[in-house]
């Protein structure tokens, strides 16, 4: 049911079609950074993308310089600094967002909020005066409070369309998958299964309940994997010692979901992925569920899978953190 990331160099189709529907041009913003270089490298090597604006304050001639002498379609340009935000983001039909700056050992997502909620706010703010019609991946943590705030500055600015903003939540999806293949004996790759809620600690709700194929765990083995899927940005965190956090793989589930929407847009069908976004299945007002894309964004959300009695348990831990997250993201744009 879920999509996966299909990008082998095999699969690089070397003729490239000219017509408008065939183009999509997808910018990055925060492209220098750990997340943003390897994702931008994975949307290059992508048939599908025929246009990569690569957006940092930092070292995107470099980065751009690089990547465009792979033998792929995608024309890659590099803008760099404040002053040309707003050509990187012209007409763009996707944007991904990693910029930001990512934790240290002993930090929450949430204590990046002063920091990265500013960054968001303003390409937010760009997005609506050069893409409006954009479908939106942000990667930036809080991303619990990061999504809520480019919703806010869209609707200042009178542009906002809930179905084209989400929340990048896919590497929560890929760590279960990984997990759950190891402890079951799977392929990592036959495994699929809905993480819902949001995207720190314990808003993360991975539902092994309707892993496929079905797993057999006993509750505590259950409750340890949960556990190390709600934790295991922090597992990384704490192996890197200071030096920054999941990176790698999060350009994997970054490439993975920016492509899904790439597919959505080309008309590609029955595209699914969970994701952070504008929702009323539960009481919090974002919250993240399978999704079916399509060339405008959310097609269809559908909606809370089936639960047993611990994710149950798991979603209403998740409600209240999820409530303040927003509430603070919607309250800086107000104040802001
Ligand atoms: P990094 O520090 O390596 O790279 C961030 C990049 O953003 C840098 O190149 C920096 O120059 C750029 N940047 C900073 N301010 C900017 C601005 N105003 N406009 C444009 N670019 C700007 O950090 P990394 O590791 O790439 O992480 C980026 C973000 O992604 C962090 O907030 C991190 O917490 C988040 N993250 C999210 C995950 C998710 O599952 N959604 C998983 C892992 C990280």
């Amino acid at each position: 049911m879920f999509s996966r990331l299909s990008i082998g160099v095999a699969q690089v189709v070397r003729t490239f079609s000219t017509s408008s529907q065939n183009n999509v041009k997808v910018a990055v913003c925060g492209a220098s950074g750990g997340i943003g270089q390897p994702l931008s490298l994975l949307l290059k090597q992508s048939p599908l993308v025929t246009q990569l604006h690569l957006y940092d304050i930092v070292h995107t001639p470099g980065v751009a310089a690089d990547l465009s002498h792979i033998d792929t379609p995608a024309v890659v340009r590099g803008f760099n600094g404040a002053d040309n935000l707003d050509a990187a983001l012209k007409d763009a039909q996707v944007v991904i967002i990693p910029a930001g700056v990512p934790r240290k050992p002993g930090m929450t997502r949430d204590d990046l909020f002063n920091t990265n909620a500013g960054v968001v706010r303003d390409i937010a703010a760009a997005i609506s005066r050069n893409c409006p019609k954009a479908l939106v991946g942000i990667i930036t943590n809080p991303v619990n409070s990061c999504v809520p705030i480019a919703s806010e500055v869209l609707k200042k600015a009178g542009c906002y369309d809930a179905n084209r903003i989400f929340g990048v939540s896919t590497l929560d999806i890929v760590r279960a998958c990984a997990f759950i293949g190891e402890a079951a004996g799977h392929n990592p790759l036959d495994v699929t299964i809905p993480v819902i809620g949001g995207h720190s600690g314990v808003t993360i709700i991975p539902l092994l309940s309707n892993c496929k194929p079905a797993v057999n765990f006993p509750e505590s083995q259950v409750k340890q994997l949960s556990e190390r899927i709600q934790e295991a940005g922090t597992e990384v965190v704490k192996a890197k010692a200071g030096a920054g956090s999941a990176t790698l793989s999060m350009a994997y589930a970054g490439a993975r979901f920016a492509l899904s929407l790439v597919r959505a847009i080309k008309g590609e069908k029955n595209i699914i992925e969970c994701a952070y976004v504008r929702s009323n299945v539960t009481e919090a007002t974002y919250f993240s569920t399978p999704l079916r894309l399509g060339p405008n964004g959310i097609e269809e959300n559908l909606g809370l899978p089936k639960l047993n009695a611990f994710e149950q348990g798991l979603l209403k831990a998740a409600i209240p953190e999820l409530k303040t997250n927003i509430k603070k993201g919607e309250e800086f744009v107000l104040k802001n």
